[in-house]
């Protein structure tokens, strides 16, 4: 198989990069246009294999696309390639709609076109059953919850930031390319991800940064936004298993049964490090922050057997080793 991953560079496409030339025989094609977030390090183990290939450049740019799906015969997407950090879509929405909304909808022409999709039956005839497009969402496309309940893939969505408001009008967009075009999508939407290689402006390396330099934490408000913690290993291998299995036109949540409040969360982490939770300041709330992110995975356990399998103390104890040993 031929898979264009776009957002190779970052956090996740980095390790779902390494995680899929490990295991398979496949060439994978990066495209990423390295903005402040991607960083061609995160790959350094892996950039001379002769499966892998690097391409700078703009998910936005379409002749671009149109050359790479015909020069590497692309089967299939893995689309990461996002603005990704809620404090900078409230500072900068228009970014967000360029890169997540704009770009998406250039990736889903650029496949349309390759693939010779139609509006007839006749859709992927020639590349039936060997195409899709997997479309990298979050479960901050659903909004928040209060206390109780998860999100299941029948929620509603319903984005409370700039952010996550650019992510659902993409899986939007990827939801018409499969109903009006019958172009051959999966959307998957997951929890926060944590692991290593994740840049240090979210919340587990900059706390783990900032402890190991003895600086000040900030906290947003009371610190006790739940969040749902999921290893990005176990992300990977949730996205290998919805690539060759997931069925077209599907969402799949994927979250790591990982809830945890930020407060708690950090004070794990001051703990391992054998730091004073003096270096804790709570600072004024994000604004619209989400209170509550909890995912129901029974989709995708019950109809592709995928679960979990790294839990949070194990997870979280070898990324602070990992960012300890790469400072
Ligand atoms: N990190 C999480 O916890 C999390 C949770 C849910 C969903 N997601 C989604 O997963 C995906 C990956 O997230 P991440 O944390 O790895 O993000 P990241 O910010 O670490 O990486 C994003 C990558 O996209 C690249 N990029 C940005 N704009 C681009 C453009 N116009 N063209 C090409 N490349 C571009 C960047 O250079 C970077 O390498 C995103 O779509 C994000 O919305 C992430």
């Amino acid at each position: 198989m031929n898979i264009l991953v776009t957002g190779g560079a970052g956090f996740i496409g980095s390790n779902f990069i390494r995680h899929m030339l490990l295991k398979y025989d496949y060439t994978i094609v990066n495209l990423d246009l390295l903005t402040y977030a991607g960083n061609l390090r995160n790959l350094k183990d892996i950039e001379n294999s002769e499966k892998y290939h690097f391409v700078k450049g703009d998910i936005c740019d379409r002749e671009l696309l149109t050359k790479l799906f015909q020069q590497f015969d692309i089967q299939a997407v893995v689309h990461f390639a996002a603005e990704s950090h809620v404090d900078k879509s409230i500072d900068d929405p228009e970014l967000f709609i360029r890169t997540n909304v704009l770009g998406t909808q250039a990736l889903l022409n650029a496949a349309k076109q390759y693939w010779k999709v139609n509006q007839t039956d006749k859709y992927c005839n020639e590349y039936k059953e060997k195409t899709k497009f997997i479309q990298i969402s979050t479960d901050e496309a659903y909004g928040a919850l209060g206390k109780e309940g998860y999100f299941t893939e029948d929620t509603n969505l319903s984005p409370n930031s700039p952010y996550s408001a650019s992510k659902a009008s993409a899986d939007m967009m990827v939801r018409a390319y499969y109903e009006t075009y019958k172009l051959p999508v999966v959307t998957t939407r997951c929890s926060n991800n944590y692991g290593p290689f994740q840049y240090p402006e979210k919340l587990i390396p900059l706390i783990i940064s900032r402890a190991l330099n003895d600086l000040p934490l900030p906290v947003y408000g009371d610190g006790k936004q739940v969040r749902d913690w999921l290893h990005v290993e176990d992300h990977c291998t949730a996205i290998d298993t919805v690539l060759h299995n997931g069925r077209l036109g599907e969402v799949y949540n994927i979250g790591g049964n990982n809830e945890k409040e930020n407060i708690e969360t950090i004070k794990i982490i001051l703990n391992y490090l054998k730091k004073s939770e003096d270096l804790i300041q709570f600072v004024a709330d994000r604004l619209g922050h989400d209170r509550r992110y909890a995912i129901d995975n029974l989709k995708i356990s019950k109809e592709l057997g995928w679960s979990p399998s790294i839990s949070f103390n194990e997870g979280i104890e070898k990324t602070i080793q990992w960012y300890f040993r790469n400072k």
